[in-house]
C-alpha cells in the first residue's frame, strides 16, 4: 500500500528572498506569496486524498519584524480572508485558523471568524492557517488549559487540547532552510519531511505533486519492522 498525504503541512518560506532577488520590497513578495496560496489550497481540494492542508503564515516569533511588515503581513491576511471567501465555498473548502489569535486586531480577529464560520459546513478540504502560531505556545496553553483536571492527563487529553488535533504525514519547507521554527512540533512526530530550495512565491502545483510521489513511496515505519 502506499502512503496517503492527508494531512499536508507547509512552511511557506522565502518570500522575502524572493523580493529582493527582484529587486522589489520584500511585501510584494508576501504580495506573491498570497497568490500561491490560493493556487496550492485549489490544487489540494480537486485532490481527494488531501484532507487536511495546514500553512504556516505567521509564527509567534514574526512580531520581531519591522513593524510595517508586521502591518502589511496583518492587512493582507484581512484581505486574503475577504476576498477567498467565495473560492472557500466554490471549492467546499473549510477554514480554520490555529495558533492565539487573541493578539490580533479585533477587526481581523472578527474576519477570521466569519470565515470559520461561513465555510463550517463544507466537507472538502480543511484549509487550516497558522496565525500568530507556535509549537511550543500550542502545547503550553493545552497544557494549562488541563492543569484543574484531577486525573493523570494522557496523550489524548493532550492531543485534544492542541489547536491542530491531527498528525502530519507530509512536511514541507520551502526556501532552503532546514529547520521547523516551532512549527507543529507535537503533530510531525511521524511526519515525513521534505525540504526544498524553491523560494515559496516560484512553488507550483506540479512542485507539490512531485514531493507527494516521493512521499507516496516512503517507507513509513512507526517504530516498527516492514
Ligand atoms: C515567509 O517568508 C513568510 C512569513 C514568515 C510571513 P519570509 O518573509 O520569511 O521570507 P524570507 O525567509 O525572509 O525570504
Ligand atoms: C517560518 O519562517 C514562519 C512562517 C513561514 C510563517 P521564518 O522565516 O519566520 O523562520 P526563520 O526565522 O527563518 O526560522
Ligand atoms: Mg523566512
Amino acid at each position: 500500500m502506499m502512503n496517503q498525504a492527508n494531512h499536508i503541512a507547509i512552511i511557506m518560506d522565502g518570500n522575502g528572498r524572493w523580493a529582493k532577488l527582484q529587486d522589489k520590497k520584500r511585501v510584494k513578495g508576501h504580495e506573491a506569496g498570497a497568490k500561491v496560496v490560493k493556487e496550492i489550497t485549489k490544487y489540494c481540494s480537486n485532490n481527494k486524498e488531501i484532507q487536511r492542508l495546514t500553512l504556516y503564515a505567521f509564527s509567534t516569533e514574526n512580531w520581531k519584524r519591522p513593524r510595517l511588515e508586521v502591518e502589511f503581513l496583518m492587512k493582507l491576511l484581512e484581505k486574503y480572508l475577504k476576498d477567498e471567501l467565495p473560492s472557500y465555498l466554490e471549492n467546499n473548502v473549510k477554514f480554520e485558523a490555529i495558533g492565539d489569535i487573541r493578539a490580533f486586531s479585533k477587526s481581523l480577529q472578527k474576519t477570521i471568524k466569519n470565515v470559520e464560520e461561513k465555510t463550517a459546513h463544507c466537507d472538502g478540504l480543511i484549509q487550516s492557517l497558522a496565525l500568530n502560531y507556535g509549537s511550543q505556545d500550542e502545547i503550553l496553553r493545552a497544557v494549562n488549559s488541563l492543569k484543574e483536571c484531577d486525573e493523570n492527563i494522557t496523550l489524548e487529553m493532550i492531543n485534544n487540547a492542541l489547536d491542530c488535533k491531527r498528525d502530519v504525514d507530509l512536511l514541507i519547507r520551502t526556501g532552503g532552510d532546514k529547520r521547523l521554527s516551532n512549527f507543529l512540533l507535537w503533530q510531525s512526530a511521524y511526519a515525513e519531511l521534505f525540504f526544498i530550495d524553491t523560494l515559496w512565491p516560484d512553488f507550483t502545483c506540479k512542485n507539490l505533486e512531485k514531493i507527494i510521489q516521493k512521499f507516496k513511496k516512503v517507507e513509513r515505519r512507526f517504530g516498527g519492522l516492514k
